[in-house]
Protein backbone atom coordinates (compact mmCIF):
# COMPACT_ATOMS: atom_id res chain seq x y z
CA UNK A 1 0.00 0.00 0.00
CA UNK A 2 0.94 3.26 -0.86
CA UNK A 3 2.03 5.65 2.09
CA UNK A 4 2.73 9.13 3.44
CA UNK A 5 4.12 11.44 6.13
CA UNK A 6 1.39 13.95 7.66
CA UNK A 7 2.69 16.11 9.99
CA UNK A 8 0.59 18.32 12.39
CA UNK A 9 2.89 21.50 12.52
CA UNK A 10 3.75 24.08 15.40
CA UNK A 11 0.77 25.99 15.48
CA UNK A 12 -1.62 23.52 14.40
CA UNK A 13 -0.61 21.45 17.52
CA UNK A 14 -0.81 24.41 19.89
CA UNK A 15 -4.35 25.11 18.86
CA UNK A 16 -5.46 21.76 19.25
CA UNK A 17 -6.13 20.21 16.12
CA UNK A 18 -4.13 17.00 16.23
CA UNK A 19 -7.05 14.93 16.89
CA UNK A 20 -8.99 16.26 14.37
CA UNK A 21 -6.98 16.01 11.55
CA UNK A 22 -5.76 12.23 12.85
CA UNK A 23 -9.61 11.95 12.63
CA UNK A 24 -10.29 13.14 9.06
CA UNK A 25 -7.57 10.35 7.89
CA UNK A 26 -9.68 7.54 9.96
CA UNK A 27 -12.51 8.67 8.49
CA UNK A 28 -11.14 8.54 5.30
CA UNK A 29 -10.50 4.53 5.81
CA UNK A 30 -6.80 5.22 5.68
CA UNK A 31 -4.63 3.34 8.30
CA UNK A 32 -2.54 4.66 11.30
CA UNK A 33 1.22 3.20 10.54
CA UNK A 34 3.24 5.70 13.04
CA UNK A 35 2.63 8.67 15.00
CA UNK A 36 4.73 10.38 17.22
CA UNK A 37 4.86 13.94 19.04
CA UNK A 38 8.39 15.58 19.11
CA UNK A 39 10.22 19.08 19.29
CA UNK A 40 12.51 18.62 15.74
CA UNK A 41 15.77 20.03 15.42
CA UNK A 42 16.92 22.67 13.18
CA UNK A 43 18.89 20.11 11.26
CA UNK A 44 15.89 17.73 10.48
CA UNK A 45 14.05 20.71 9.33
CA UNK A 46 16.70 21.66 6.69
CA UNK A 47 16.63 18.08 5.76
CA UNK A 48 13.03 18.05 5.47
CA UNK A 49 12.72 21.36 3.78
CA UNK A 50 15.71 20.86 1.67
CA UNK A 51 14.29 21.54 -1.52
CA UNK A 52 13.08 24.71 -0.21
CA UNK A 53 16.23 26.00 0.84
CA UNK A 54 17.20 28.65 -1.75
CA UNK A 55 13.68 30.18 -1.23
CA UNK A 56 13.39 33.69 0.22
CA UNK A 57 10.87 32.57 2.80
CA UNK A 58 13.40 29.88 3.59
CA UNK A 59 14.29 30.96 7.17
CA UNK A 60 11.39 32.04 8.32
CA UNK A 61 9.73 28.84 7.22
CA UNK A 62 12.07 26.89 9.56
CA UNK A 63 11.81 29.21 12.15
CA UNK A 64 8.34 28.67 12.28
CA UNK A 65 8.87 24.53 11.88
CA UNK A 66 11.29 25.16 15.08
CA UNK A 67 8.54 26.97 17.10
CA UNK A 68 6.96 24.36 18.72
CA UNK A 69 6.45 20.43 18.76
CA UNK A 70 4.83 18.93 15.72
CA UNK A 71 3.33 15.88 15.45
CA UNK A 72 4.02 13.02 12.75
CA UNK A 73 2.24 10.19 11.46
CA UNK A 74 2.54 7.79 8.49
CA UNK A 75 -0.30 7.40 6.92
CA UNK A 76 -0.92 3.81 4.24
CA UNK A 77 -3.62 4.10 1.35
CA UNK A 78 -4.72 3.68 -1.91
CA UNK A 79 -3.48 6.72 -3.70
CA UNK A 80 -3.27 8.25 0.46
CA UNK A 81 -0.34 10.70 -1.27
CA UNK A 82 -2.39 12.42 -3.67
CA UNK A 83 -5.66 12.40 -1.78
CA UNK A 84 -3.63 13.39 1.38
CA UNK A 85 -2.69 16.72 -0.08
CA UNK A 86 -6.38 17.32 -1.25
CA UNK A 87 -7.61 16.65 2.30
CA UNK A 88 -4.89 19.18 3.52
CA UNK A 89 -5.90 21.89 0.75
CA UNK A 90 -3.77 24.26 -0.76
CA UNK A 91 -0.20 25.40 0.30
CA UNK A 92 -2.06 29.11 0.82
CA UNK A 93 -5.01 28.51 3.13
CA UNK A 94 -6.82 31.36 1.63
CA UNK A 95 -6.87 29.61 -1.57
CA UNK A 96 -7.81 26.39 -0.14
CA UNK A 97 -11.55 25.32 -0.52
CA UNK A 98 -13.79 24.96 2.78
CA UNK A 99 -13.59 21.50 3.64
CA UNK A 100 -10.17 20.92 3.76
CA UNK A 101 -8.27 20.91 6.53
CA UNK A 102 -6.60 24.59 5.44
CA UNK A 103 -9.48 25.69 4.51
CA UNK A 104 -11.55 25.33 7.40
CA UNK A 105 -8.44 26.13 9.91
CA UNK A 106 -6.18 28.59 8.31
CA UNK A 107 -5.56 31.76 6.93
CA UNK A 108 -1.57 32.35 6.35
CA UNK A 109 0.21 30.45 3.90
CA UNK A 110 3.43 30.75 6.85
CA UNK A 111 1.23 29.84 9.57
CA UNK A 112 -0.94 26.27 7.53
CA UNK A 113 -0.66 23.88 9.93
CA UNK A 114 0.01 20.80 8.75
CA UNK A 115 2.30 19.02 5.91
CA UNK A 116 1.74 16.25 3.90
CA UNK A 117 4.11 14.78 1.21
CA UNK A 118 3.85 15.93 -2.77
CA UNK A 119 4.84 12.64 -4.15
CA UNK A 120 5.32 8.55 -3.62
CA UNK A 121 9.10 9.26 -3.92
CA UNK A 122 9.16 12.22 -1.69
CA UNK A 123 6.91 10.45 1.07
CA UNK A 124 9.12 7.84 1.44
CA UNK A 125 12.17 9.96 1.81
CA UNK A 126 10.02 11.41 4.69
CA UNK A 127 9.51 8.75 6.54
CA UNK A 128 12.79 7.34 6.21
CA UNK A 129 13.80 10.83 7.69
CA UNK A 130 11.18 11.37 10.40
CA UNK A 131 10.73 7.85 11.72
CA UNK A 132 14.71 6.13 11.10
CA UNK A 133 13.14 3.52 14.07
CA UNK A 134 10.76 2.14 11.58
CA UNK A 135 6.89 2.04 11.01
CA UNK A 136 4.30 -0.52 11.66
CA UNK A 137 3.19 -2.70 8.36
CA UNK A 138 0.04 -4.37 9.33
CA UNK A 139 -3.20 -6.09 8.20
CA UNK A 140 -6.60 -4.91 8.74
CA UNK A 141 -9.63 -6.40 8.54
CA UNK A 142 -11.72 -3.58 8.25
CA UNK A 143 -9.88 -2.60 4.57
CA UNK A 144 -12.61 -5.71 3.34
CA UNK A 145 -15.17 -2.82 3.92
CA UNK A 146 -13.34 0.34 2.57
CA UNK A 147 -11.83 -1.56 -0.46
CA UNK A 148 -13.81 -3.31 -3.23
P1 LIG B 1 4.13 21.37 2.97
O1 LIG B 1 3.08 20.31 3.04
O2 LIG B 1 4.42 22.01 4.30
O3 LIG B 1 5.38 20.87 2.28
O4 LIG B 1 3.48 22.51 2.08
P2 LIG B 1 3.26 22.50 0.49
O5 LIG B 1 3.83 21.26 -0.11
O6 LIG B 1 1.83 22.80 0.28
O7 LIG B 1 4.11 23.75 0.04
P3 LIG B 1 5.70 23.85 -0.20
O8 LIG B 1 6.34 22.53 -0.01
O9 LIG B 1 5.91 24.56 -1.46
O10 LIG B 1 6.13 24.82 0.99
C1 LIG B 1 6.40 24.31 2.28
C2 LIG B 1 5.88 25.26 3.30
O11 LIG B 1 6.60 26.48 3.22
C3 LIG B 1 4.42 25.69 3.12
O12 LIG B 1 3.50 24.78 3.67
C4 LIG B 1 4.40 27.01 3.86
O13 LIG B 1 4.27 26.81 5.28
C5 LIG B 1 5.76 27.56 3.56
N1 LIG B 1 5.70 28.47 2.42
C6 LIG B 1 5.56 28.15 1.11
N2 LIG B 1 5.51 29.24 0.35
C7 LIG B 1 5.62 30.29 1.21
C8 LIG B 1 5.65 31.69 1.04
O14 LIG B 1 5.54 32.21 -0.07
N3 LIG B 1 5.78 32.45 2.18
C9 LIG B 1 5.89 31.89 3.42
N4 LIG B 1 6.01 32.67 4.50
N5 LIG B 1 5.86 30.56 3.61
C10 LIG B 1 5.74 29.79 2.52
MG1 LIG C 1 5.73 20.58 0.29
Amino acid sequence: QERTYIMVKPDGVERGLVGEIIKRFENRGFKLLALKALQPSRDLLEKHYADLSSKPFFPKLVDYMLSGPVVGMVWAGKEVVKTGRVMLGATNPLASAPGTIRGDYAIDVGKNICHGSDAVESAEKEIALWFPEGVLNYERSLDKLIYE
